[in-house]
């Protein structure tokens, strides 16, 4: 069953429109309907605020400012991840960014709490903001620690000498923007009150961290909120934490005795959600005159919000990507008056390996090599920096297996060498690498008295498939067909999971679900053969084959129906844990990486610089797939993903308010059908990492966006023979 092309098994449910999602679950009762009011300013003060009107519209219920809001829990900084820690809304009069609540307007419908929202008057007194990126990115300082806990700086042998003796080198300042996640469903929640416990309806990625940010705000015991996700319309971590629409909708719901829905506009998430800092990047390459790196730097500066730090791993990728004996990474950050920046599909992976593979490609042109082969010299047989083997590295397989199918022979050698008509042709190339991550999750099997399983955890589907592979790895332990298995997900009260995020969702519930399935085929081996009444009495479990809904052993076989009627007549379950990959030495001794290679071919019109993608290959080699499918459309997904990194996101603040002047679909650019050519593949090498975790897979959302954006900038450049280093490249960057 594991690592068939298994057709979504939730997919019925969600073209029917039967799948619900947070804002849809009715089964709570007629709830109010909750608007957030945002600051128009981006730093300074409330000094008056009038709600009379608002409170005196149709339909209102309350209007909710820092004036009457229920006291709440701090943030806590003890608490390791952030997404875990309480989010206190409407604290007080102080602004922090463009847009943040200033009121909850709660009405009976939702169009009247909207247009009551427009009668709460405020008044401010506008501070100095720092806005401004540019203005301030000498201004520095080093942070705590960079995202998933990795130092902030590493340096290996003498990077300065190293440099400074190199035959050829490159020494290059890329700059990313502000870039947002932009799920389909916006983020949204219910909350209806269930006596003194709360149920929350709320699309989120981590259900577990959802309750205790939940329980942490309201200062409520995490037992007493019931955290329900049952579908999720996207995350790409925008939803890894809950944000104001679920805390502001809490504490309406238990003011008010009734359930509360807020969803935030489109406009809202960018606001009220975060997004990817914007980073300038220094990216220093010296290699000798054969190829082979003698020093690597990647520096990097990002935003971030003084109040609450986040610095994204943006220079941590290239800690292990190519052999070098001098290296330096550090990562600095300077604080501006934005919202929290925040975990955006690959965190700094992303946008680091669009500036280390663009400069890869600087260097292939300074030293007249293909960049494939450059790649192939450099690689190196220990992890560089933590000097760990490698647990499964194929990089080079996915590089030349990658050139073959593309077809990269014929590469034009000369950048703008190449035209068809009007259209100016490139190829370019990216590796990719990310690490892979393991994080405590318990998962729970139960065979009922029918002989169908139950498996229950509070791990999300994002739209990722986890009920689809939970299914086929289910079905694969116990011996069941497909349809006797059923996937119980997305609930606080089932065993906590550390949800959908890092790529490590599907490995993480998988490999817990197979070790729950090991578990309760012992329960049930246990049980018959030492059960006289069984045909299975004295044979040796050892030799049991569990299919079909039967185990044999031997000749003799039973239905485990049989088997769970007679010993269990409740059903029997059993628990399968994954652990943190601090306390798994395998995470230790080991560099455990996923991998790819990007190809693309663009045009570029010779005279309006119209760029357009024609094709697009990347093979990867990420350990065992559950499921070719699902698989299929997470890379290609973080690859047409990468395309828009590099030809069209770009989120752009207002320097004088602090506001993000793009807020739709119309003015934030993203990939569409029309950007994208048919002719886009994702290729997985056959593989099995048997360091990772017992089914020896690893994550494959989002080393698909790794890298794959350079493919794209460097077939810009071999089309045009111009290197845009200020992403997005944007037409006018050409001409
Ligand atoms: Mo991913 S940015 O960890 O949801």
């Amino acid at each position: 069953m594991i690592g068939q092309a298994v057709n979504r098994v939730d997919g019925p449910l969600k073209a029917t429109g039967r799948a619900a999602y947070a804002y849809e679950h009715w089964e709570a009762g007629q709830p109010l309907y909750g608007f957030i009011v945002g600051a128009t300013i981006g730093k300074g003060r409330i000094t008056r605020i009038d709600t009379e009107d608002a409170e005196g519209a149709p339909g209102v219920q309350l209007v909710m400012t820092h004036l009457n809001a229920p006291a709440q829990g701090p943030r806590d900084e003890s608490i390791p991840f952030e997404y875990w820690r309480a989010q206190p809304m409407l604290t007080g009069p102080d602004i922090h960014f463009h847009g943040e609540p200033v009121a909850l307007v709660v009405a009976e419908t939702l169009e009247q709490a909207r247009d009551a929202a427009d009668l709460v008057e405020v008044e401010y007194r506008a501070g100095r903001g720092r806005f401004d990126f540019g203005e301030f990115e000498d201004d520095t300082y080093i942070p705590k620690t960079v995202n998933a806990g990795l130092p902030t700086d590493t340096a290996v042998g003498d990077f300065d000498a190293g440099f400074a003796g190199a035959e050829v080198r490159v020494d290059q300042r890329y700059t990313t923007p502000y870039e947002f996640s932009m799920p389909i469903e916006p983020n949204a929640s219910m909350v209806a009150p269930r006596g003194e416990d709360l149920v929350v309806y709320v699309s989120c990625q981590i259900t577990d961290a959802a309750r205790d940010s939940v329980a942490g705000t309201l200062m409520m015991d995490p037992a007493r909120v019931h955290i329900i996700t049952p579908f999720v319309g996207g995350g790409f971590g925008s939803k890894l934490g809950i944000h104001s629409e679920t805390i502001l909708a809490a504490l309406a719901a238990r003011t008010l005795g009734r359930p509360v829905k807020v969803t935030l506009t489109r406009q809202q998430v960018f606001q009220l959600v975060g997004m990817r800092p914007t980073s300038s990047q220094r990216v220093r390459l010296g290699a000798g005159r054969d190829g082979r790196l003698a020093a690597i730097a990647h520096d990097v500066t990002m935003h971030t919000n003084p109040d609450v730090e986040y610095a994204e791993q943006t220079a941590a990728t290239v800690r292990s990507l190519y052999a070098a004996p001098h290296r330096l990474t550090s990562h600095r950050l300077t604080a501006l008056d934005l919202p929290r920046g925040t975990d955006v599909r690959a965190p700094g992976e992303a946008p680091g390996m669009l500036s280390v593979e663009s400069a890869m490609d600087e260097l292939a042109d300074a030293l007249g090599m293909d960049p494939v082969e450059l790649r192939i010299r450099n690689e190196p047989t220990v992890d560089p920096e933590r000097n760990v083997p490698y647990s499964d590295r194929h990089l080079v397989e996915c590089l030349r297996e990658g050139a073959r199918r593309f077809g990269w022979e014929s590469r034009p050698a000369t950048p703008a060498s190449v035209r068809e008509g009007r259209w100016l042709i490139g190829y370019g190339m990216s590796a990719a690498i990310r690490g892979h991550f393991q994080g405590p999750t318990t998962v729970r099997v139960r065979l009922e008295p029918d002989g169908t399983a139950v498996v229950q955890t509070d791990m999300t589907d994002i739209g990722t498939g986890t009920y689809t592979i939970l299914t086929q790895v289910g079905a694969e332990g116990l011996g069941l067909p497909l349809e006797r298995v059923r996937i119980d997900l997305g609930r606080s009260d089932h065993p906590s999971s550390w949800g959908s995020g890092g790529s490590w969702g599907a490995t993480n519930s998988s490999t817990a679900l197979h070790r729950a399935c090991a578990a309760l085929r012992t329960k049930l081996l246990d049980a018959a053969c030492g059960d006289t009444s069984s045909p299975l009495h004295g044979r040796d479990p050892a030799d049991a084959v569990f299919s079909d809904g039967n185990v044999a052993i031997g000749g003799a076989s039973e239905a485990l129906r049989e088997i769970v009627a007679r010993h269990h007549p409740d059903g029997v379950e059993a628990e399968g844990q994954t652990r943190f990959m601090g306390d798994d030495p395998n995470y230790s001794d080991y560099s455990i990486n996923t991998y790819g290679a990007h190809f693309a071919e663009v045009g570029v019109d010779a005279d309006t610089a119209e760029i357009r993608l024609r094709r697009m290959l990347s093979v990867f080699s990420v350990g065992r797939v559950f499921n070719p499918k699902t698989a299929r459309s997470q890379l290609i997904g973080g690859m047409i993903w990468g395309v828009g990194a590099a030809l069209e996101e770009e989120a752009v603040v207002d320097p004088r308010s602090g506001a993000f002047v793009n807020r739709d679909f119309a003015g934030y650019l993203v990939p569409v059908h029309g950007d994208i050519p048919a002719d886009i593949e994702a290729v997985v090498l056959e593989g099995y990492d048997d360091k990772a975790n017992d089914l020896g897979a690893k994550g494959i959302g989002e080393v698909g966006i790794c890298g794959s954006g350079a493919a794209v900038a460097n077939a810009v450049f071999n089309a045009t023979g111009v290197r845009v280093r200020d992403f997005p490249i944007t037409l006018e960057k050409l001409l």
